[in-house]
């Protein structure tokens, strides 16, 4: 066991503060990354401040973090595919049982026993997970992504959830060209939303509620944009989506996107709210319209996504930023002042 420096909330009302956390020394099948990149994700966000209390209690201190990229700096003796040197990222998961049907199948995000990055029981150490609020992290190669080299390091931290996390539920269900494609909330999941419906071919419409984001929503590749607080831009476009990502943090009217669905259209929610949705049901009954739900990726997937960027050139944009500012910037995200994902450069915290 070491210490690494990292950055932690000691109680749902503290702001996060620097502290040193224990890591595993890496054992055969790990991989030890020095962190260079961290995105901050809106359900960092929620689960500091125990907002999805029902389902995921927050466990303090906790150290938030799934969108790491790095630098390898060691490896066990029966690793293969990584060397130190070598770029790599870690996302969401950090481990699962292997042996599942889901796991068998790729599909690690559904699998009842994985490990999540952060807030999940630590199987090695005790305690709980601490993600990449951090500057070093120790993970089981299977859970460990290989990074493009084209690509810069600080926008692609992001893609391990916000990339992911949208480019899955488009595959999913078919998100193709000749599709018209919705995407709904231009944060970080949404902005990537976008650029992969435009790399994917598909007619992409971007849904905001801020004005200020209509220009860099076409640069990001969309066709169209709606700011959906206007009712008649909404209404033009009624009946006629294959596919709608809603990737809204927040309380929302989804009722409002089911109508713009076409016959067999589906909504897919990525967005997180901390209560409840209220849904109209004669908006999916009338149009035999879904609406579903989806978390992240597979492991499969998540390279698969990677290397999809990596071809199509794609990163999250980012805002660098120092840890010293990550309470700053929680604000700034809550007020949907962020374009369109913060990279925390960790050597601010080396330099601590
Ligand atoms: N399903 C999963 O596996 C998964 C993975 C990662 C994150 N999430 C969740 O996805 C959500 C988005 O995450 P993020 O990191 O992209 O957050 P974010 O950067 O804060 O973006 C959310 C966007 O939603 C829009 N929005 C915010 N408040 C709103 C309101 N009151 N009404 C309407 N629109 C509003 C804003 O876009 P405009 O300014 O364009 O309106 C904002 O930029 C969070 O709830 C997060 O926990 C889920
Ligand atoms: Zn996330
Ligand atoms: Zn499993």
């Amino acid at each position: 066991m070491y210490n690494a420096k990292a950055y932690s909330a000691g109680s749902v009302k503290s702001p996060l503060a620097p502290t040193t956390i224990p890591r595993r020394d890496p054992t055969e099948h790990d991989v030890q990354l020095e962190i260079l990149f961290c995105g901050i994700c809106h359900s960092d966000l929620h689960q500091v401040r125990n907002e999805w209390s029902d389902v995921m209690p927050t466990v303090y201190p906790c150290v938030p973090g799934h969108e790491i990229a790095g630098r390898v700096t060691k490896v066990g003796s029966a690793v293969t595919g990584f060397k130190p040197g070598d770029l790599a990222a870690v996302g969401c998961m950090v481990d699962s049982d292997r042996t599942c049907p889901e796991c068998r199948a790729g599909f690690e995000q559904f699998c009842p026993n994985f490990t999540l990055t952060y807030n999940f029981p630590d199987k090695h150490l005790g305690g709980v997970t601490y993600g990449g609020y951090s500057d070093s992290i120790v993970v089981d190669e299977r859970f460990v992504l290989r990074v493009p080299s084209n690509l810069a390091l600080a926008g692609t931290a992001p893609l391990l959830c916000a990339g992911i996390t949208t480019y899955s539920p488009m595959r999913h269900w078919g998100v193709t060209k000749d599709k018209k494609v919705g995407v709904v909330g231009l944060g970080g999941l949404g902005h990537m939303g976008v650029k992969f419906a435009d790399a994917l071919g598909a007619h992409v419409v971007a849904f905001t509620t801020s004005p200020k984001k209509k220009d860099d929503a076409i640069r990001l590749g969309a066709d169209e944009v709606v700011i959906s607080t206007n009712a008649n831009e909404m209404q033009k476009h009624a009946g006629s989506f294959d596919f709608i990502l809603d990737a809204v943090a927040a309380d929302h009217d989804i009722n409002a996107y089911i109508h713009l669905l076409r016959r067999d259209g589906n909504i897919t929610m990525v967005g997180a709210p901390e209560k409840p949705l209220a849904v109209g049901v004669f908006g999916l009954i009338m149009g035999r319209r879904s609406l579903s739900g989806s978390p992240i990726g597979g492991i499969p997937e998540t390279q698969e996504m990677l290397d999809f960027c990596g071809a199509h050139n794609i990163t999250s944009d980012v805002e660098i930023i120092p840890i010293q500012k990550v309470n700053e910037a929680y604000e700034r995200l809550v007020r949907s002042d962020v374009k369109y994902r913060f990279s925390i450069d960790m050597a601010s915290l080396r330099s601590e």
